[in-house]
């Protein structure tokens, strides 16, 4: 037994992390998202975070951006649900924040834009002295790692009536699932099988070399805000719907069977979407955390 059993325990763990996987971008979207930004964070971003992030971080981002998924169901944090998305209106493939950011009981920002201001609001408080912070900035920098990946998935901000995808029963090659479970964790899933040998650091290298290669001009777009804003989800939100209104709802009817066509169709988009989100998330820590640097230095 020896190294192949271990190898074969490895594999079981990450099957059982694959199927556990289920609330916004998967486990391994969001690792990647933030595998990916830590490459980009400026010097005083990465020791900010590094300050931040909780024990159970073991120094890496990566390894804490699910855990607003983890909680989001316990009695304690159920307020956070609402903030993963943000659902727009039937058909109309298009976002705007004061008509779409709502909860479902129509209380105003809280959604998943609303929610990137409100902890992006909490992390520029700190450089101030501790006890004018009013919240917990561990707290708010996992919230917006996390959320930062999620308005990047399509059906995250899909429509209202099939709650961005989730009650559209599709079959995912001979698996019964959701389209939203789709977008969230089956495109990964069956890329990793297919072309990353069931390895998710493969899968982030070969994004990483893209990033690099084709799609090096593209970086400094995608990275800045309109206005030298510190931070635009409201762009990023009007981009996934229309993702989601051109690849994601196209062809995916309820009962469909959903197979290679829409697999290999797809998973470019899958792949560019994590691109950006984790290159966006870098840029926004970069911003949150350096013009600290500057209001103290004035
Ligand atoms: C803002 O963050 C606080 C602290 O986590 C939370 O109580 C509040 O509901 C959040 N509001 C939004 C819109 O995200
Ligand atoms: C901040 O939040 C983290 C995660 O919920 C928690 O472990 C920690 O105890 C909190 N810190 C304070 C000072 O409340
Ligand atoms: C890399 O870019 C090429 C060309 O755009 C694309 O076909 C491929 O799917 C991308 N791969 C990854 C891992 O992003
Ligand atoms: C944005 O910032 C850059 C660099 O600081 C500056 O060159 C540019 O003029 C600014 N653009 C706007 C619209 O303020
Ligand atoms: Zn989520």
């Amino acid at each position: 037994m020896g190294g192949s059993g271990l190898l074969w325990i490895g594999r079981a763990l990450v099957l059982l992390q694959l199927v556990n996987g289920v609330l916004g971008w998967g486990k391994e979207g969001h690792y990647a998202i933030c595998k990916i930004a830590e490459g980009y964070l400026t010097k005083d971003a990465l020791a900010a975070v590094k300050e931040l992030l909780p024990d159970s971080a073991e120094g890496d981002l990566a390894n804490v951006c699910s855990w607003p998924d983890e909680i989001r169901h316990y009695y304690h944090w159920r307020w956070s649900s609402p903030l993963h998305y943000v659902d727009t209106p039937d058909f109309k493939c298009n976002y705007d924040y004061c008509r779409d950011c709502h909860d479902s009981a129509g209380h105003k920002d809280r959604c998943v834009t609303g929610a990137i201001y409100n902890y992006s609001m909490q992390l520029s408080a700190y450089q101030d002295s501790v006890s004018d912070v009013k919240y917990n900035l561990t707290e708010a920098l996992m919230f917006l790692s996390h959320f930062i990946g999620d308005v990047h998935q399509p059906l995250h901000v899909g429509f209202t009536g099939d709650e961005g995808g989730n009650t559209i029963i599709v079959r995912w090659f001979r698996r019964k699932t959701n389209l939203h479970h789709v977008w969230d964790t089956m495109i990964i899933d069956s890329a990793l099988k297919t072309f990353y040998g069931s390895d998710l650091t493969v899968m982030i290298q070969s994004i990483q070399k893209n990033i690099t290669d084709g799609w090096a001009n593209d970086i400094s777009s995608w990275e800045s805000c309109r206005y030298n804003l510190t931070i635009c989800p409201n762009g990023y939100a009007s981009e996934s719907v229309c993702l989601a209104c051109k690849f994601a709802y196209r062809n995916a009817t309820p009962g469909t069977t959903l197979g290679d066509d829409y697999f290999l169709s797809r998973l470019p988009v899958v792949e560019k979407r994590l691109a950006q989100s984790g290159i966006r998330l870098a840029a926004t820590l970069n911003r949150i955390f350096a013009s600290q640097i500057k209001i103290a230095e004035a």
